[in-house]
């Protein structure tokens, strides 16, 4: 798939607490097809700290308007610097890298940790637009970590894991009370021993399971190898030959 780089406008922010943000993003004309996990590769306007792009997911995207929306947890100083940003700026991006989630299954379960939950809402609505059935389980330690709440119910049935209780069942998504449903497929996004749990699971009860890495990136183009993952297959970029792998292909990762 052909990478662009790209001046896109922010025409919308929404801050949703002093952790999470959304920026939605026009494209100056035709904003390419975009594969549901895929992600963008930032560039820091202005802060001569942070010299490196920063990998963040496509979170959603409307394209009859030829927009996407990024969601963003401020962790460090990229993070910090993009929550400053304000509508009518301009922000330039690398994209659409790497690989994307299969879109297969018919009863499938999303479970989204943090800000995994990001790629969960563009794939909840391409896998609801072909008729699969999806039940969207949210995770964090508390309400205000799940930000994206409602912006789901239209693709699928939602539930929420908070460890405080805040926000749905009290405890880890693994915990939940759907999630030893039967599915066919299952999607994951999350912190690492999240998504190691859910594919284990998966994995024992011979479900498909996809987990989308999140491993330090810099050159986001398979040029550095800074963010490989020892797969069964041997090392693999995340950013080029990722970041969804089929969990199948990740033995040596879910036992570490
Ligand atoms: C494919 C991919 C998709 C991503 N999608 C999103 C997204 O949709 N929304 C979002 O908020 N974040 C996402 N991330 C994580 C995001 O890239 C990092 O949080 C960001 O690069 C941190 O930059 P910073 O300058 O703010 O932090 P830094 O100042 O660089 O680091 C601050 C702290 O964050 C840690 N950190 C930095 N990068 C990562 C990382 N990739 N994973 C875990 N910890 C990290 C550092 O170890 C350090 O402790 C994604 C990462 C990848 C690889
Ligand atoms: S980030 Fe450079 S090879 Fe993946």
């Amino acid at each position: 798939m052909k990478k662009h780089i790209t001046d896109f406008k922010i025409v919308k922010k929404k801050v949703y607490n002093a952790t999470y943000f959304a920026l939605t993003l026009q494209h100056p004309s035709t904003l390419p097809e975009i594969e549901a996990g895929q992600f963008v590769e930032v560039e820091i306007p202005g802060n001569k700290h942070v010299m490196l792009r920063r990998p963040i997911s496509i979170h959603d995207v409307d394209s009859e308007k030829s927009q996407l929306t990024l969601l963003v947890q401020v962790v460090g100083k990229g993070t910090k610097t993009l929550s400053q940003m304000e509508e009518g700026e301009t922000l330039n991006l690398v994209y659409p890298l790497g690989r994307g989630f299969s879109q297969e299954g018919k009863e499938v379960l999303l479970v989204g940790g943090g800000a995994g939950i990001a790629p969960m809402l563009h794939l909840s609505k391409c896998l609801s637009a072909k008729g699969t059935h999806c039940t969207i389980l949210l995770g964090g330690r508390s309400a205000t970590m799940i930000p994206v709440q409602e912006e789901f119910r239209p693709y699928g049935d939602v539930y929420f894991a908070t460890e405080d209780g805040s926000l749905g069942e009290k405890g880890l998504v693994t915990q939940h009370s759907v999630f030893g449903a039967e599915y066919d497929h299952i999607y994951t996004c999350g912190p690492t021993p999240m998504m190691k749990a859910v594919a284990r699971h998966a994995m024992e009860k011979g479900i498909e399971c996809e987990v989308s890495l999140e491993n330090m990136m810099a050159c986001g183009v398979g040029a550095c190898l800074c963010c490989v993952v020892d797969s069964d297959e041997g090392h693999k970029c995340v950013c080029k030959d990722g970041p969804v792998f089929n969990a199948k292909r990740l033995t040596n990762w879910i036992k570490k």
